[in-house]
């Protein structure tokens, strides 16, 4: 059976591309794997960046990211999912992965290299979260990594930290696959200043808790194929980020009058717009609803963590122990 791991940046409030480029697969991957399918929300990686850190706003936004996941169909009596702190095995093997690493793979890291770029003093734990995110994978033997593109370097660095363990202590680990959503076409953003991301602020975000008359007063300024100028000049729904978004929420038949009205002006951009207002919220209202009872039941959702914390210790400690005896630490 294959085990899927993958972590989850507590960001709080998660857009529409978190939803349809990761989240929805974890949902889906849920369903075959079950148990062997590992989610984790990893707050140990999100100390290390000094510019998105605020100690304040990291349990609130860790419990919002756990909410966020629930609402949107993971079911912690099927799958494994806890908060990544609460499980100190994974620095245990982050620490072990240390001495194996070679600090110049790290610092060729092109993530590492964008975030340390804009500060001036680099935290040594931004260089390491490579392989803190190589022991997330390896301390549950993990094979499958739903993750978005841009993790593609760090699964490779996992895939060699695996092999140099293995090669150095004997076979231990799996040398893990990325797999990607096929949903995870680049979402642009709605302000149309390229993909969506939280790191360019609320503005460029939809964002799956969002109310919905916040999101439809981004959609109404939401930029549309420059070609319509008047209402009567035909547009090409292709080069429309409202287009990209139509589908992603909205069915065949809305799609086909939406597209040909767009190619034909038989309707105007304001039409179009208001069209996949309602295909967004069909997808998101039954969403928010969860969310908004499962913050009404905080106890839930603690000890929904609680327990997924222990089954994953179950999984990790053997593993832990297996690395200690391997590595040669003393057993008293
Ligand atoms: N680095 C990942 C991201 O930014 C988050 C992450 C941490 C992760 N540990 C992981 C993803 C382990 C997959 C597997 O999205």
């Amino acid at each position: 059976m294959p085990r899927v791991f993958s972590g989850i940046q507590p960001t709080g409030n998660p857009h529409i591309g978190n939803y349809f480029g990761a989240m929805k697969n974890y949902v889906r991957l849920g369903d075959t794997y079950g148990k062997n399918s590992i989610y984790c929300v990893v707050d140990l990686h999100a100390i290390t960046n000094p510019a998105a850190y605020d100690p304040a706003a990291l349990a609130e936004r860790t419990l919002e990211m756990a909410v966020a996941n629930f609402a949107a169909g993971l079911d912690p009596e099927r799958v494994i999912f806890f908060v990544q702190s609460q499980v100190p095995e994974h620095q245990e093997l982050s620490w072990v992965f240390t001495a194996l690493t070679p600090v110049g793979e790290l610092e060729r890291m092109t993530q590492y290299k964008d975030k340390a770029a804009h500060l001036e003093s680099v935290p040594a734990g931004l260089l390491m979260y490579p392989v803190l995110m190589a022991a997330d994978i390896l301390l549950y033997k993990a094979d499958t990594v739903p993750v978005g593109e841009d993790q593609t370097q760090h699964i490779e660095l996992t895939r060699e930290i695996a092999r140099k363990f293995n090669h150095t202590y004997g076979e231990t680990f799996p040398e893990p696959q990325a797999v990607y959503a096929k949903d995870a076409l680049r979402i642009p953003g709605v302000d149309g200043q390229g993909k969506m991301s939280k790191s360019k602020g609320e503005g460029s975000t939809i964002g799956i808790l969002e109310p919905l008359d916040s999101i439809w007063q981004k959609l109404r300024v939401a930029p549309t194929d420059p070609a319509r100028v008047r209402r009567s000049d035909p547009g090409d729904p292709e080069k429309c980020l409202i287009g990209d978004y139509h589908k992603l929420f909205s069915d065949l038949p809305t799609i086909e009058v939406a597209f040909t009205g767009c190619r034909t002006a038989g309707i105007g951009c304001v039409d179009c717009k208001k069209m996949l207002m309602e295909g967004i919220r069909r997808e998101l209202t039954p969403l928010q609803e969860r969310a908004a009872e499962l913050r009404a039941d905080p106890d839930w959702v603690r000890d929904a963590l609680a327990q997924g914390a222990q089954e994953a210790r179950e999984i990790a400690r053997p593993v832990m122990e297996e690395v200690r005896e391997k590595v040669g630490f003393l057993r008293l």
